[in-house]
């Protein structure tokens, strides 16, 4: 009988064993077509098959800027960050300082982000944007930080970041009115209280690289909507520029001659950019030639402009091309470049600004000139 007893409890775990694997490879065959190929790579950091299926890649070495950092209520550096369901078909991340709201007197300039990722990668919950963003949003004194969750290419290629970015923007004017359908989702009381703390007639756009191209093409949105009062309360003070993508078919000569690093190579500005795009755009169109940029907004009313630039940005001569174009299309444009062994959003490489001295440097002008620029507006 115990041999019985054995042979049947033998018999359960191979039909256990049988079932667990039957089930394994269900689930591994129904997350990976056997037939489908890469079809497009972008540098480690994309990946685009032939049944159309995206998969989104850390190259080596930047993980630690792509964790995830998850929200917090607790302050940590006098900031507590919620990730909000905004109802306009975008989420939004709000980094929001204890300070704000303690002088109800005076109210305070709104930040509304929009990150870079050449359309197609990134999160504003990475730590590379954590890092720098929750700490600034401490230090310019600001009701908070809006970060908005873009939708990416190329599932979804432009304009849909820009529809999203002024979503974000339609939230604004939502929290400005006050009502009970912005409060959702377990954030009322941190909602409520950057809505009192709020200056909603001094919102600045801010972007890095990419999300700089949306600081441009988010403010002409607004520029064309602003009169029939769509926005209102809401009224754009300035944009931000940092590092924006702009660039050619024909490449520029800081392209040709500076470094490539991990956050930009030419590699990743023809194939982000490719897959980012409307289909049938290419570089030499409104989202990134600096002229033709600068031309589609002749006509609109834009809010001034920071343009910053980093010495040794493969993108440094389409930027400072853009702000002449800009100037010379009657618009205000204020450009200061970062001088030194500086590139493509350094400002965002944490462990550079750590043990770089001159990163550190750079860094803490590039925040005092945002500082000085809202302050001004
Ligand atoms: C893979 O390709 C073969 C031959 O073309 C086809 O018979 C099979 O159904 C395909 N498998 C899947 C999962 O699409
Ligand atoms: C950085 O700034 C400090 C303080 O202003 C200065 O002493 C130092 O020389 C600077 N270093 C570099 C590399 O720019």
């Amino acid at each position: 009988m115990p041999e019985m007893g054995f042979q049947r409890s033998w018999g359960t775990f191979l039909v256990v064993v049988a079932a667990i694997m039957a089930r394994l490879v269900a689930t591994t065959m129904a997350q990976t077509n056997p037939n489908r190929t890469v079809v497009e790579e972008a540098a480690g950091w994309l990946r685009v098959y032939s049944d159309g299926t995206v998969e989104r890649l850390t190259p080596p070495g930047a993980e630690p800027f792509t964790a995830i950092v998850p929200p917090y209520a607790e302050p940590r550096g006098g900031v507590t960050v919620h990730d909000i369901t905004t109802g306009h078909g975008v989420d939004v991340r709000l980094y929001l300082p204890e300070a704000a709201g303690e002088s109800p007197h005076r109210r305070r300039p709104v930040l509304v982000h929009l990150h870079g990722g050449g359309f197609c990668v990134s999160r504003p919950s990475w730590a590379l944007y954590h890092n720098f963003y929750a700490p600034l949003a401490a230090e310019l004194g600001v009701a908070g930080i809006v970060s908005v969750y873009l939708p990416l290419a190329p599932e979804h290629r432009l304009p849909a970041a820009i529809d999203a970015g002024h979503a974000a923007l339609l939230w604004l004017r939502d929290v400005a009115h006050g009502g009970s359908n912005v409060y959702g989702d377990g954030h009322s009381a941190a909602v409520e209280r950057f809505g009192h703390a709020a200056d909603f007639s001094r919102v600045f756009l801010i972007g890095d690289s990419s999300g700089g191209n949306l600081v441009h093409l988010v403010a002409a949105r607004a520029g064309d909507e602003e009169k029939p009062g769509v926005l209102h309360p809401v009224k754009l003070a300035g944009g931000v520029l940092l590092h924006p993508g702009f660039a050619r078919e024909q490449k520029s000569r800081s392209e040709l001659e500076n470094p490539p690093s991990m956050f930009l190579t030419p590699e990743m500005i023809d194939k982000l950019l490719a897959l980012g795009l409307p289909m049938g755009v290419n570089k030499d169109g409104p989202y990134t030639s600096p002229e033709l940029a600068a031309m589609a907004v002749a006509h609109v009313r834009m809010p001034p402009l920071l343009l910053m630039v980093a010495e040794k940005d493969l993108l440094h001569d389409p930027q400072l091309d853009y702000g002449k174009a800009m100037e010379h299309a009657g618009k205000k444009v204020e450009t200061v470049v970062s001088r030194g062994d500086v590139a493509h959003i350094f400002y965002l490489n944490f462990f550079a600004v750590q043990s770089d001295q001159l990163t550190a440097n750079r860094t803490k002008e590039l925040v005092h000139t945002i500082k000085c620029f809202i302050d001004r507006h």
